[in-house]
């Protein structure tokens, strides 16, 4: 049987490629420390390579994000034969049968096709039904938004869907696979600024957005989805009224970087960065300098700058020329 790793989905920013380097780069210079935080965790690809850890602190604003983590790195507890069948159920579906649903009457026939998106409606109902524990309908859940992302008509996020091209079929539900690991794990759906004052981590990894593209806003189908609030919708993309909308997409980003910066209380401040702020689309366009992250970074303490080349993936038409990715690690 054929599962879904945690880094099988199509992410803006995902460090998924850059791995290794980050893996390495942090392990030189902060080899002993037992707590890792992925403080803007997106995918959660950074935090799993960081699974070796004795303790893993897992943040993200989004609600879809944080039913993957907790689907991905909290499952203790299901009966992996129960999920099996329910898989199995899911996937001999009658399509006739199934009626129509809020999310084909919404998506059908445009981030997927109407078949996939009836289908898509019909399961996310049938999982709160489940008679399932809360591990095992994460599971269910997790499983649903990667089969569903595998089959959207999109570039990889939803700010806008594919015209002109006729929709096929796509849809095939999946399961995940919980990773296995031995670290204790914390996991929070909080606005960074806020979460840093409460806790205390020995490395805290930060990777925010830095342009004016809002997550919520792009991920908007798979935070409808997990919500399931049914929500009115506007627009050519179908979003409902904006919500969660992050600070580090607005003018303030370089403030509420310096906040979040003082108020952490870590033995090393990692960050990623890269330098699109140069490009020539505005909404690519970095909020925070490299000047700002560096003069803020050193004022909380010693601070190295490590940097590589990479080409960047990019599904709009922004051009990055001499692209580099940029860790600034802090020792506190
Ligand atoms: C560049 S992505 C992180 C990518 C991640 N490192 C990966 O490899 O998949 C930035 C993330 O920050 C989250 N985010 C934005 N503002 C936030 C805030 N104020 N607090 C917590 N998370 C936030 C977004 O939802 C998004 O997933």
């Amino acid at each position: 049987m054929c599962y879904f790793k945690i880094n099988n989905r199509r992410y803006t920013g995902s460090k998924f490629k850059l791995l290794n380097w980050i893996k390495s780069t942090i392990e030189d210079e902060a080899k002993k420390n037992d707590s890792f935080c992925d403080l803007f965790a997106g995918t959660g690809c950074v935090a799993e390579k960081f699974t070796d850890k004795k303790k893993l602190i897992i943040n993200d604003l989004l609600f879809s994000n944080n039913i993957i983590y907790k689907a991905f790195f909290d499952s203790k507890n299901f009966n992996k034969k129960k999920i099996i069948e329910i898989s199995k159920k899911y996937k001999a579906l009658n399509l006739k049968k199934i009626p129509s649903n809020y999310f084909d009457k919404n998506f059908g026939g445009k981030f997927f096709s109407l078949n996939d998106a009836k289908l898509i409606g019909f399961l996310r109902d049938k999982i709160d039904n489940e008679n399932c524990n809360n591990n095992e309908k994460n599971i269910l859940l997790t499983s649903l938004l990667y089969s569903a992302d595998k089959s959207a008509n999109t570039v990889g996020h939803y700010d806008a869907f594919r015209k002109k091209i006729k929709i096929k079929d796509k849809f095939m539900f999946k399961l995940i696979e919980p990773i296995k690991h031995t670290s204790k794990i914390q996991i929070f759906r909080e606005d960074a600024n806020e979460l840093v004052k409460k806790i205390k981590f020995d490395i805290c990894y930060i990777d925010p957005p830095y342009n004016s593209r809002q997550y919520s806003r792009f991920y908007h189908v798979l935070e409808n989805l997990v919500q399931w609030k049914k929500p009115k919708l506007f627009g050519e993309a179908l979003k409902p009224e904006p919500e969660n909308m992050s600070e580090y997409c607005k003018t303030k980003a370089p403030e509420k970087f310096q906040e979040l910066i003082t108020n952490i209380n870590s033995n090393y401040i990692v960050v990623s960065y890269n330098n699109t702020y140069k490009s020539k689309s505005s909404s690519s366009k970095n909020k925070i300098t490299l000047d700002q992250i560096l003069s803020t970074m050193k004022k909380k303490g010693r601070t190295k700058i490590f940097k590589k080349s990479h080409n960047y993936f990019n599904a709009g038409k922004t051009n990055f020329d001499n692209h580099y990715e940029y860790l600034f690690i802090t020792k506190i």
